[in-house]
């Protein structure tokens, strides 16, 4: 059996829409993004949604629209993938990590600690689609006391009046926070379209709005619309009709829209999500009751009263191991034709943030998750059958190895 980490879910219906696309001889921005933006609108409860070219270049435009100046912090993370900092780096700021909890999202009360007058944004990550603490956030952003060390220096700034609570929310389409979405509970939440993603254009993201007031998220809908396309008042679609050549460029902005025959894909997985969802949920509760009779194996976050995941990852940790035995472990599988994957190795051991000065060290939750973590395949084709065969051989390699 040759069982793949995280293939695409490209099903005839996919293939129509990209065809519809091709066929109608428009393929870049237009009628499908216009049709996903309102679709994820309503998903997601957003106030209104951009759609761009990956979570990177969406995370990187907020930032900048936010106005960071140099040596404005961003709290985020370490434990996440790098483009969570990365995206802070290249708006101009620097990213503040702090520690993770056991269920894998940042730590509240390091966020805490970590929050200095320079602090402009929290940029919290809903790793393998649990959400964070948002409720707790919020309310600490809002607290007089971190309100009254908020230092704003760029009009938006000023507008919000606090810290901006934007989420990385790569991972977590469709996951609940007290019957909440993620959007509801953040400013801004940005989600990945990245071909390994519960929903995928292949490469793609979105900016899902839930701008406080006095903000007009209508406005900044078609604000960031343009700084999306290089900062242009008309976009390809609109400048193509007879006659429309006119044009200008009112900012600095980045070249990152989505084509439409990207959005075509996920555009038709979308109108099935709750079943794409549904099966996920079928692979990550199989995994879980397997696994429920042994004491070394640590399930990852299950269904709460409060908590809905979106079944991205299956994060499952092992205890006892070492890192050397769970990197044999890994090997074992793969040498079975098993993909599995580790999420993730903390930035702080990362060459480009250890230079920085991070040091793995300062973040003890993070590294003993790492040495023991092993993430397993998950997603809708995934059958029955394979799922045991995979906890078969995991358990038969994890008693050879450690025994
Ligand atoms: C947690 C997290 N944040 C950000 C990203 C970046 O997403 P994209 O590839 O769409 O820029 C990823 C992608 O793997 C991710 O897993």
């Amino acid at each position: 059996m040759n069982i793949p980490f995280s293939p695409p879910y490209i099903d005839e219906d996919v293939i129509n829409e990209v065809n519809d696309s091709l066929r109608s001889g428009w393929i870049t921005t237009g009628p499908k993004v216009a049709a996903l933006e309102k679709g994820l609108q309503e998903y997601c409860k957003a106030k209104r949604v951009n759609c761009v070219n990956s979570w990177t270049s969406g995370a990187i435009l907020m930032l900048r629209w936010l106005g960071l100046k140099q040596g404005d912090e961003v709290i985020v993370p370490c434990y996440t993938y790098c483009a969570t900092a990365m995206a802070v780096m290249d708006a101009g700021g620097i990213p503040i990590m702090v520690d993770i909890t056991r269920n894998l999202t940042i730590d509240v009360e390091k966020i805490k600690q970590a929050i200095t007058p320079k602090t402009k944004a929290i940029l919290p990550v809903d790793l393998g689609g649990v959400p964070c603490d948002y409720e707790n956030i919020m309310q600490l952003i809002c607290s007089k006391e971190v309100k009254e060390q908020f230092t704003p220096t760029s009009e938006n700034q000023k507008k919000l009046g606090r810290i901006m609570l934007i989420s990385d929310s790569a991972h977590s389409l469709g996951a609940t926070l007290n019957n909440k979405t993620i959007t509801e509970l953040v400013d801004v939440c940005i989600l990945s379209l990245h071909a390994v993603k519960n929903l995928t254009s292949a490469e793609g993201g979105a900016i899902c709005l839930n701008m406080p007031e006095p903000f007009n998220n209508d406005e900044l809908y078609k604000e960031l619309r343009i700084l999306s396309l290089n900062g242009q008042t008309k976009d390809a679609f609109t400048k193509t009709k007879a006659g429309a050549w006119r044009y200008d460029i009112i900012a600095h902005g980045m070249k990152i829209n989505m084509p439409d025959v990207n959005a075509a894909i996920a555009l038709a997985q979308l109108r099935k999500y709750d079943y794409l969802l549904s099966e996920r949920k079928r692979v990550y509760e199989r995994y879980s009751n397997l696994f429920k009779e042994y004491h070394w194996a640590i399930i990852p976050q299950q269904d709460s009263q409060a908590i809905t995941t979106s079944y991205h990852l299956y994060p499952l940790r092992i205890n006892p191991i070492t890192e050397e035995q769970r990197d044999k472990l890994i090997q074992y599988l793969a040498d079975l034709n098993i993909a599995t994957n580790v999420h993730y190795i903390p930035m702080p051991m990362l060459t480009l943030f250890k230079n920085m000065g991070y040091k793995i060290e300062d973040y003890p939750i993070a590294y003993d998750t790492y040495t023991r973590e092993i993430s397993l395949p998950i997603y809708p084709q995934l059958t029955n059958q394979q799922i045991d065969y995979i906890v078969k051989n995991l358990v038969e390699g994890y008693y050879s190895i450690t025994l």
